[in-house]
C-alpha cells in the first residue's frame, strides 16, 4: 500500500507551514536487543509518516522557501552487504522511486548539512527526541556559525518541527483510513480467535500466542504495543505484561491486544469469563463498563470536544459504583470528590494512529480542543476492583476494560473494531461455538 503521492503532498503541505528554513528529521535507529541481536526495525513515525520510505539510516530534510526542495539522506548501495543483511535502495533509486528532488549517501551527511544550514533563519527538528541528535546538529550548527567570517549564518532560531506535524498527523486522509480500518479488522479477528481458543487450565501466554498469530498471518508482523493478557487479579495491573499466570475457571480475563498494520496502530480490549459464562457479579459491573462505553460512544462527535466522551463515561461509572456500594453518595458528589478515581483510575481514550498512544494536542488555547471530522482516538473506559475491608467480597479481583477505535465522521463517527464482539450475548455465544 505505497502511495508516493500522498507523502509527497505532506512535504508540500509542510514546507508551506514552515515558510522558511531547513527541517531535519531523522529515521529511528537499530535497536540492539543483545549481543549480535537486534530488535525488528521500527521507523520513525514522523520521518515514515513524509517519506514512505523503510530503511534504517536516513534522515529527510526539507528547505522552505522560494525553491522548496526534499531532499533524503540513505545508505548507498553495497553488494557485499547486501548479500548479508538484504537489498539497500541506494541514494538514486530512493529519489526516483519516492519522488524526492536530491538524494545523498548518508556518510555525506555532515558535510552536506553544513552547507545547507547556512543562510538558514530557522532549523526545525524533534528536538529533545535523542541527546544523540541534540547534540550532533548542536555541533553542525556550530561549525556553520563560524563560517560568519566568510558571510554564511547559521539559523538563528531552532523550532520544534514536530508542532506542524503532529496536527497534520492528527487528521487521518482516506489512505491512512483505510490502513487502520484493516489493522482494526486484523486485531478483531485475532480477538475472536483469542475467545475462541481460551479455556481454564490454559497460561496467559499461550491466549498471546493465538493473538500473535493472527496478527503475523494477515501481514501484521508486530503488535502496536505489547500484548496485555491477564486473568483473575491480574487484570487490575493496568500495564500488566508478564502474561504468565494459568487460567483459573471462574476468572475474568482481560485482554488489551492490536496490531500494527503497515504502520498505523490498533488497540482493542475485551474482557470476557475464563470458561465462556459471565457469573453474578461479573455480569454487574460487565454491564456498568458497558454501560458507559456505550454513552462515552454517543458522545464522540463532531462538536463535542476531547473531554466530553470521558464525563459521558465517568458519569455512568459514578452511578454504577454507586449501585455496586463501592462509593457513596451522590453522582455529582463522587465526581467532584474524585471517589471513583480508585476504581477508575484512567484516562478514557487517547488519540491513535501511527503511535498507539497518538500524537496531537489535546487542549487547544488551554480549552478541550473540538472533535472533527478525520480523527482517531479511542474510548475505552473501565473498573479495578482491587480487595479491600469496603468492598463486597463478590466483586473482589474483578479487572474490566472495554476499548475500541472510533474515527470522528463528518455526522458522527465510525467504530473500526464493532466486529470484537462485546456484550455479553455476542461473548457467550462465541465461546460457546468451539
Ligand atoms: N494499550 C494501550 C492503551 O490502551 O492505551
Ligand atoms: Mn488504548
Ligand atoms: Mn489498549
Amino acid at each position: 500500500m505505497t502511495n508516493t503521492l500522498q507523502y509527497a503532498e505532506r512535504r508540500v503541505y509542510l514546507l508551506q507551514k514552515m515558510q522558511q528554513g531547513i527541517a531535519i528529521i531523522p529515521n529511528a535507529p537499530l535497536q540492539q536487543r543483545n549481543a549480535d541481536a537486534d530488535y525488528p526495525y521500527r521507523f520513525d513515525s514522523h520521518f515514515h509518516y513524509l517519506s514512505g520510505f523503510e530503511e534504517p539510516e536516513s534522515v529527510l530534510v526539507l528547505i522552505a522557501g522560494q525553491r522548496p526542495l526534499s531532499i533524503l539522506f540513505c545508505r548507498e548501495k553495497d553488494p557485499e552487504r547486501e548479500i548479508w543483511h538484504g537489498y539497500r535502495s541506494g541514494p538514486e533509486a530512493a529519489r526516483d522511486n519516492h519522488g524526492f528532488d536530491e538524494a545523498y549517501p548518508i556518510s555525506k551527511l555532515d558535510e552536506k548539512l553544513i552547507e545547507l544550514m547556512g543562510n538558514q533563519p530557522t532549523l526545525f527538528y524533534p528536538m529533545g527526541n535523542s541527546s544523540t541528535w541534540d547534540q550532533r546538529l548542536l555541533n553542525l550548527r556550530k561549525t556553520v556559525q563560524e563560517k560568519s567570517r566568510i558571510g554564511i549564518s547559521a539559523p538563528g532560531e531552532i523550532r520544534d518541527v514536530r508542532t506542524f506535524i503532529n496536527e497534520m498527523r492528527l487528521f487521518k486522509d482516506d489512505y491512512e483510513l483505510k490502513i487502520m480500518r484493516h489493522a482494526a479488522e486484523i486485531s478483531t479477528t485475532a480477538h475472536k480467535r483469542a475467545m475462541k481458543f481460551t479455556r481454564p487450565g490454559q497460561f496467559e501466554y499461550q491466549v498471546e500466542a493465538e493473538l500473535l498469530h493472527e496478527f503475523c498471518r494477515h501481514g501484521a508482523r508486530n503488535p502496536a504495543y505489547t500484548s496485555i493478557v491477564a486473568s483473575g487479579a491480574n487484570a487490575c495491573v493496568l500495564h500488566y505484561i508478564e502474561n504468565n499466570a494459568k487460567l483459573h475457571d471462574g476468572d475474568l480475563l482481560l485482554i488489551d491486544a492490536g496490531c500494527e498494520f503497515n504502520g498505523y496502530a490498533s488497540d482493542i480490549t475485551r474482557t470476557y469469563p475464563v470458561n465462556g459464562q459471565f457469573l453474578g457479579a461479573q455480569k454487574d459491573v460487565y454491564e456498568i463498563v458497558l454501560a458507559s462505553q456505550a454513552a462515552a460512544i454517543a458522545t464522540a462527535t463532531p462538536g463535542k470536544n476531547w473531554e466530553d466522551p470521558h464525563n459521558a463515561a465517568l458519569r455512568v461509572l459514578a452511578q454504577g459504583f454507586i449501585d455496586l456500594k463501592l462509593c457513596h453518595g451522590s453522582v455529582d458528589g463522587i465526581l467532584e470528590s474524585g471517589d471513583y478515581k480508585k476504581y477508575y483510575m484512567h484516562r478514557t481514550g487517547h488519540w491513535l494512529g501511527m503511535d498507539v498512544h497518538d500524537v496531537g494536542e489535546y487542549k487547544i488555547d488551554g480549552n478541550w480542543r473540538a472533535l472533527q471530522a478525520g480523527m482517531v482516538l479511542t474510548v475505552e473506559p473501565g473498573c479495578y476492583i482491587r480487595p479491600a475491608d469496603d468492598v463486597p467480597m463478590a466483586l473482589w479481583n474483578i479487572g474490566i476494560r472495554i476499548e475500541d477505535d472510533i474515527v470522528i465522521t463528518r455526522t458522527g463517527n465510525e467504530i473500526l473494531t464493532l466486529a470484537a464482539p462485546k456484550t455479553i450475548k455476542e461473548i457467550e455465544e462465541v465461546m460457546r461455538h468451539e
